[in-house]
C-alpha cells in the first residue's frame, strides 16, 4: 500500500499536513503519522480517520499511527520494520518532527544539543537513507527547515544550527536524488502558531502569526502537478 509518511504528525504543522493529505488525497492509499506520545498519537490518527469517514473520502483508506522516538539512533530500523510488517511503501516522506530547547549558550546541555540535532537534522537524512536502502518507491521528500536556519537567532543556537544543517542537507539531497526521479521540497516556515513556537516565543499572541493549516495548504499545492515548478528552491513561508 502506497503511503505518505508525516513524522511528528500528532500536532502543530505535522498534524495539519497529515489531515490535509488524507482528506484531499493525491496518489497514496494511506497516511502514516508518527510521534512519541501514545495517547496524542492515537487521538490524532482517530481524528483524521473520523474526518475521512465523515467526508466519505475513498482514496486514502487508512490512517496509520506509528510510535517512533526519532531522538533514538535505533528508531530508523524499527520504524521501517514496522512499515514492512504493514506492507507500506513510502511514496512521500514529510520530515516534519521538530524539537527545541532554547536558552542562552551557558545553559545549553549536551543532551539537549544532541537531541536537537538528532531529531531535526540527523533523523530526516537517515529516514531517507533507510527508504532508499529498502527500495521504497519514493517520489517526494519534504524537509521542514525554518527561517531560523537562514538567520541565526540569539538564544536559539542549537535550533538555528540544526535548521541551517537541514537546509544544506536538503540542497545536497535534491541534487543527488534528482537523477533518481525524486523531488526534494524544502520549506522554511517563519513564525507559526504551535507548541514549539510557544517554547521559542512564550509572550507572543498566536492569533497574530501564521497558522499550521496555512503551511499544510502551501505544501499541498507544492506537491501537486501545478506546484512542481516551485520545488527547486528553499521556500520561505511567512505572513
Ligand atoms: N512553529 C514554528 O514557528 C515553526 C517555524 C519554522 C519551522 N518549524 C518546524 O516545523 C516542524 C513542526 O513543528 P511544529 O511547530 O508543528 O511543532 P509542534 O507542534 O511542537 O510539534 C512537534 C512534532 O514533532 C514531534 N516530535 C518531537 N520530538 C520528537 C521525537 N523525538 N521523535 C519523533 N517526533 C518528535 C512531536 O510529536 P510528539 O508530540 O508525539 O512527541 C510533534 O508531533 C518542526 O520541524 C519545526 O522545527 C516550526
Amino acid at each position: 500500500m502506497k503511503a505518505i509518511v508525516v513524522t511528528g504528525g500528532t500536532r502543530g504543522i505535522g498534524f495539519e499536513i497529515a489531515r490535509l493529505f488524507a482528506t484531499r488525497p493525491m496518489n497514496a492509499e494511506a497516511v502514516v503519522l508518527t510521534g512519541t506520545d501514545p495517547a496524542r498519537l492515537a487521538d490524532a490518527a482517530a481524528a483524521i480517520q473520523a474526518e475521512i469517514l465523515d467526508q466519505r473520502i475513498s482514496n486514502v483508506s487508512r490512517v496509520i499511527p506509528v510510535l517512533s522516538d526519532l531522538s533514538r539512533a535505533q528508531a530508523y530500523d524499527a520504524f521501517f520494520d514496522t512499515l514492512a510488517a504493514l506492507d507500506v511503501e513510502v511514496e512521500m516522506l514529510v520530515n516534519n518532527a521538530g524539537f527545541t530547547a532554547p536558552g542562552p549558550i551557558e545553559t545549553v546541555t549536551d543532551d539537549d544539543f544532541a537531541r536537537t540535532l538528532q531529531v531535526n537534522l540527523i533523523s530526516p537524512v537517515l529516514l531517507v537513507r533507510e527508504a532508499m536502502r529498502r527500495g521504497h518507491g519514493l517520489r517526494i521528500v519534504v524537509n521542514i527547515a525554518s527561517t531560523a536556519g537562514m538567520n541565526g537567532r540569539a538564544n536559539w543556537i542549537t535550533y538555528s544550527a540544526s535548521k541551517a544543517g537541514m537546509i544544506a542537507a536538503s540542497e545536497a539531497m535534491r541534487e543527488e536524488l534528482a537523477g533518481k526521479g525524486i523531488d526534494v521540497v524544502l520549506l522554511s516556515p517563519g513564525r507559526c502558531a504551535t507548541d514549539l513556537r510557544r517554547t521559542l516565543a512564550p509572550d507572543e499572541d498566536p492569533s497574530t502569526i501564521m497558522q499550521p493549516a496555512e503551511v499544510a495548504s502551501a505544501l499541498h499545492f507544492l506537491c501537486s502537478n501545478a506546484g512542481a515548478v516551485l520545488r527547486k528552491q528553499n521556500l520561505v513561508l511567512r505572513r
